[in-house]
């Protein structure tokens, strides 16, 4: 057999500024997320590895390059298994070794129940207070568990939990905490929970709050985008679980132990989204795209988005048909290019989000279409990242309509790939992101089509000393609070409550 490592990685040795060593000591910092930041591909007879799109595991992994350690990642690859030492090892990154990649092996069963189950069919929709969409159902409820407690034990299988830092990624590991601070009192765990938070309101209506709450009090640091979010958390707990709770510092009291609740707002590598809307390569790939796709119209309007029901992707088609409809002038003059990947496919919500996405554009092209002009552009290709970057840049208008959105990492990469002549940035006030850029972004409301349509007219018609000056502010913003600022600013906060605990078990408190 002929295994090869294909060249889609190098990106990782381009960028600048990684991290400084976390301030843990000789602790090891181990990071647990569910995705891997490499994933081993088959081909026949070949086994390529590739980096999978999601920005949060190629923004940690060069910290990971940088410091060593442990990633515990479920090994999603039909290649993982052959490229993996017998404890479902491999060192990454492929081109120069320096960090432990150990992949958890799911099973079928698994992968239904936890990620497409307790993980996307509860949680999902729990925490973007879309209850409704909510199927709780008890073997979803068990694999979650039994999932949590298999990467609890592969985190034990490489360390040793007093003598680590273990940094869980998101809302697949709500019980894995208590489950390590139960073999290991002394454990350093800290979480980062990318998705909102929701109302107590919204909360007590998934029948495991209480072990979800108690699982995620046992880290001692946990992190989320807003200080919304956070406030949503602490009254949880407090309802909850009566857990004393002080709302000025964000420090809970629970179970004989503290924690600190913190706001980290996540942000893009802003510099490397700069230079590649700058660079050649992009100029390029502007061209092919403009030879592939119908893109000559006088003005453009983007959206990138997974295909999810929480991106209100169908309330910006509606807003779009509004503007066509009672603005003819429009007609031929604006095209609005949907980037959309595919996601969750497995689930009935998804799929059908997916087929009135293109049912909507199909029939929006053929009311208003002409033989010169296709009003809306489907693009579910895989794009390189210049092919983005030169659709960003081009854009005049870039449209974030989520009914509800954790961050939304799409609005600040537009901001930051605005090189040329300034677009505008269209913004749903009801995403985390609009808390950093609301300012001077256009704020619109997903649900409210009449006022989405002007808003976008207004952002189509806005003369270029206002829009560079709105977008002066949104840069300076997303390239101050970048990455880089996000994971130095939670290493150092986990650094200061580490030695916090450290203190304390010295002096005997
Ligand atoms: O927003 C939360 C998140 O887990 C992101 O980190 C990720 O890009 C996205 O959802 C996609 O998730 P999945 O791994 O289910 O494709």
């Amino acid at each position: 057999m002929n295994k090869t490592v294909d060249g889609t990685v190098s990106e990782t040795e381009e960028r600048e500024g990684v991290s400084a060593t976390p301030p843990f000591g000789d602790r090891e910092l181990v990071l647990v997320s569910n995705r891997e930041p490499y994933v081993h591909e088959r081909d026949d007879d070949d086994i390529s590895v590739a980096r999978p799109a999601g920005g949060l595991t190629s923004a940690l992994d060069p910290m990971m390059a940088s410091t060593g350690g442990t990633w515990v990642a479920w090994g999603s690859g039909d290649g993982d298994e052959e490229m993996s030492d017998e404890n479902g090892c491999v060192r990454v990154p492929p081109e120069s070794p320096s960090y432990e990649l150990k992949r958890v092996a799911l099973s079928e069963e698994q992968v239904t129940n936890y990620y497409y189950g307790y993980s996307n069919q509860v949680l999902w929709p729990l925490c973007h207070s879309d209850i409704a969409k909510m199927t709780p159902k008890p073997e979803f409820w068990r694999h979650y568990r039994e999932a949590n407690e298999r990467f609890a034990d592969a985190i034990r299988e490489r360390v040793d939990p007093s003598e680590a830092v273990i940094w869980f990624q998101d809302y697949h590991f709500a019980l894995a905490p208590r489950l390590i601070r139960e073999s290991a009192p002394d454990a350093f765990c800290m979480q980062f929970w990318h998705i909102p938070w929701p109302s107590w309101d919204v909360f007590r209506s998934c029948p495991e709050h209480d072990e979800l709450l108690d699982g995620l009090l046992a880290n001692d640091l946990l992190g989320f985008h807003t200080d919304r979010y956070c406030r949503n958390f602490l009254d949880c707990a407090s309802k909850a679980l009566g857990a004393d709770v002080n709302r000025e510092t964000g420090v809970i009291r629970y179970d004989g132990r503290t924690v600190r609740v913190e706001s980290f707002p996540l942000g893009i590598d802003a510099v490397e989204r700069r230079r590649l809307a700058g660079s050649a390569e992009a100029d390029e790939a502007w061209e092919s795209l403009r030879d592939a796709y119908p893109l000559g119209a006088e003005q453009l309007a983007l959206g990138v988005d997974r295909l999810d029901y929480t991106k209100g992707i169908e309330q910006r088609l509606t807003a779009l048909e509004q503007l066509w409809e009672e603005r003819p002038e429009w007609r031929g003059r604006l095209t609005y290019v949907q980037k959309a990947s595919e996601s969750r496919s497995r689930i009935d919500d998804y799929q059908r989000v997916q087929a009135t996405v293109t049912g909507e554009i199909e029939r929006i092209n053929e009311r208003f279409g002409t033989d010169a002009w296709r009003p809306i552009v489907y693009i579910d290709d895989r794009l390189s990242m210049a092919e983005l970057a030169a659709l960003y840049r081009e854009a005049d208008v870039g449209l974030v309509s989520s009914l509800r959105d954790g961050m939304n990492l799409v609005a600040k990469e537009f901001v930051a790939s605005q090189v040329d002549d300034p677009g505008v940035l269209v913004l749903s006030e009801l995403v985390g992101a609009h808390e950093e850029l609301g300012e001077a972004a256009m704020t619109v409301h997903p649900n409210d089509a009449e006022a989405f349509a002007d808003g976008i007219e207004r952002a189509l018609t806005m003369d270029r000393p206002e829009r560079s000056n709105r977008m002066t502010q949104l840069q300076a913003e997303v390239e101050e609070n970048d990455i880089e600022a996000w994971k130095n600013d939670v290493l150092r906060h986990a650094g200061e409550v580490l030695n916090g605990k450290r203190r304390a078990d010295r002096d005997g408190a």
